[in-house]
């Protein structure tokens, strides 16, 4: 049985990467999730990010997030460098994780792009879809969980985090529009996006991501938690 892919999304600061890590453990302490992997139909549990997830995509989220040239990077430039993050992680990490039957959890993926590039920089939004299609080869997440957050509490979040990066220091104007990127997507594929209030405390918003999630596993994986 092929695996999953679980994608998180939103704007900085939506406390993305402590959720991933919080239903990573959540799982691997979950009774259900325990009894498919002994049953062999879930053989591992693979947490990894955009960009950086291999280690060309590492060099690449380098450039991407601590560029500081005399010349700014344009916008094309950055969309293709993620694109490129992109179909290395695919080809490299995520496809083979996906036939082995993993759950690929993964921090950020094609709808980023089409917040960040398209929304927030304003790059077209057919070719970011032709883009997106020729960096993963067609491959959709099953299902993405959007941490829905007001841009300006992100961003004084990320803030209090110290030194921001190159796309944290975007205007909050930008980071507006990366969200009006993410509601529209979110209305857009009601059918793989499920969006998770990310205002509320830290255990609450697990606590929701785990109710969704659980959901999800009890639905895909019937025939076997049956047996
Ligand atoms: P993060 O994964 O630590 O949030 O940082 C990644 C940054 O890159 C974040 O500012 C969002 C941005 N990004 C894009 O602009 N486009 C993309 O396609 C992806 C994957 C990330």
């Amino acid at each position: 049985m092929p695996g999953r892919l679980l994608v998180f999304e939103g704007v900085e600061g939506c406390g993305k990467s402590t959720q991933l890590q919080q239903l990573q453990s959540a799982l691997r302490q979950h009774g259900s999730f325990q009894q498919l992997q002994r049953q062999g139909v879930l053989p591992q549990l693979l947490v990894t990010r955009e960009p950086g997830g291999t280690e060309l995509g590492l060099g690449l989220r380098q450039l991407l997030l601590g560029y500081h040239g005399v010349a700014p990077m344009v916008s094309r430039a950055e969309l293709l460098l993620y694109a490129a993050d992109r179909a290395q992680h695919v080809e490299a990490v995520i496809k083979p994780a996906l036939a082995a039957g993993s759950w690929v959890l993964c921090d950020r993926y094609i709808d980023s792009t089409v917040a960040y590039q398209g929304y927030g920089r304003g790059l077209d939004l057919a070719q970011i879809d032709q883009l997106n299609l020729v960096a993963t080869g067609g491959l959709m997440p099953d299902l993405t969980l959007w941490l829905k957050l007001d841009a300006a509490t992100g961003l004084a979040r990320t803030r209090q985090r110290g030194a921001a990066d190159r796309m944290e220091q975007a205007d909050l104007a930008f980071h507006q529009r990366v969200q009006r990127g993410f509601e529209t997507l979110a209305v857009q594929h009601p059918e793989r996006i499920v969006a998770i209030d990310a205002a509320a405390p830290v255990e609450a918003v697990a606590a929701d991501i785990f109710a969704v999630v659980e959901g999800y596993l009890q639905q895909w994986y019937t025939p076997n938690l049956m047996a």
